[in-house]
């Protein structure tokens, strides 16, 4: 089997993170949202993927895996751009899939447990796609499942207004080349403008081939707004994360309580306390009066000095110092939040485009 993880697209609910990178750059729980999806798909077996680079700086996606080797799998960059669909996206890897049964990865999804026993069902099975299900609660925002009093899978669509079951498209899909690739050449956009993956094997039903399906167990996330990166971290710290890993220091006086990783590098100074599940990049630094809560992941190179912070997500070179109090918060990059040694008449910032403060 082959992978093909889709990292284009333009991640528009998630600005201004992603003003400067593709969303599935954005670390939850210590590593970027499509690493989880890479390991995921190493872990089935799969060591060919293809990874689908969009407009925004695709440049950045390549620096992170390269070659893929220090993942222990082979990757080949295949450039979509404009983001004109999950099936113009697919198509773009015929040359890469040839004749092999592959699997499709949309690079800002999480599947907790994994895939591997989906992936063995379809390679030990004859079907010729095979799809995952999941009861969602609003079937609105998916692609959205249809079967018929036997349980057959009879129809699939897109975001329905009326949606036929509460059963939606996770973000992983499976198949066996020629039939996908006939049917995305047989589409025409849909009502926003793309080419759907949901159409593509909607056709392959109508044509009469078998697409299998199964019901995702356990726990899945499409990361597409802030709230979802929240949640998506907080379920990763929650299973992945099973006891304390001290790679950097933490001095006397500092106190570690529960499920925390504090990576290479890092140091926790006397005065502070980290309380798990969290996690704490490498060479950051969390000093003294600091209080970091459960539910926190804070990415390289940071320094916190005189902060509490909790349920949130910081990512790399970010300063944070003077006694504030963060909760329920996303802070990009090389971000600095100080307080001033006057008390403020007012706040000064520098706010990018989109940004969002509640005080
Ligand atoms: O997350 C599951 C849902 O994903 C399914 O239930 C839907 O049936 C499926 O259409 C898809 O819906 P979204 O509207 O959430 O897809 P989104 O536009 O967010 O794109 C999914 C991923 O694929 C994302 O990582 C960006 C990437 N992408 C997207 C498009 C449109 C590409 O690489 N190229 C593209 O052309």
């Amino acid at each position: 089997m082959k992978g093909v993880l889709l990292h284009g697209g333009f991640g528009t609910r998630l600005r201004p993170l992603t003003h400067t990178g593709p969303k599935q750059l954005i670390k939850v729980a210590g590593k970027p949202v499509s690493q989880w999806c890479l390991e995921d798909l190493r872990d089935a077996g799969i060591k060919k993927v293809a990874v689908i680079l969009g407009e925004l700086a695709p440049e950045r996606v390549i620096e992170t895996y390269g070659d893929g080797s220090a993942l222990g799998i082979e990757i080949t960059y295949v450039y979509q751009g404009y983001p004109y669909g999950l099936a113009h996206a697919v198509y773009i890897t015929k040359d890469f899939v040839r004749d092999e049964p592959f699997v499709v990865y949309l690079g800002d999804n999480i599947l907790v447990e994994g895939i591997g026993s989906y992936v063995k069902r379809f390679e030990e099975s004859d079907a010729d796609a095979m799809i995952l299900l999941t009861e969602v609660e609003d079937p609105t925002k998916f692609g959205v499942a249809q079967f018929d009093e036997r349980g057959r899978l009879v129809k699939l669509v897109e975001k329905p207004r009326v949606p036929p079951s509460n059963y939606a498209l996770v973000g992983v899909y499976m198949f066996r080349p020629p039939t996908i690739f006939r049917a995305i050449e047989k589409l025409k956009p849909s009502w926003r403008g793309e080419l759907e993956i949901t159409d593509a094997i909607q056709k392959l039903i109508d044509w009469g081939y078998r697409v299998d399906y199964a019901i995702v167990r356990g726990w899945w996330k499409d990361t597409g707004t802030p709230d979802d990166i929240l949640e998506a971290n907080r379920l990763l710290l929650d299973h992945k994360i099973r006891g304390a890993v001290i790679r950097g220091s933490v001095s006397n006086g500092a106190r570690v309580e529960g499920r925390v990783v504090v990576d290479e590098g890092a140091k926790l100074l006397e005065g502070c306390i980290v309380r798990g599940p969290a996690y704490i990049g490498k060479n950051t630094v969390i000093g003294p009066r600091t209080y970091v809560g459960p539910y926190t992941s804070i990415g390289d190179n940071c320094t916190l000095e005189d902060v509490e912070i909790e349920n949130s997500v910081i990512m790399d070179n970010v300063l944070i110092e003077g006694g504030i109090r963060i909760f329920d918060s996303i802070i990009g990059s090389s971000t600095i939040i100080r307080r001033g040694s006057a008390r403020p008449q007012g706040l000064r910032m520098i706010l990018g485009e989109n940004t969002k403060v509640e005080l």
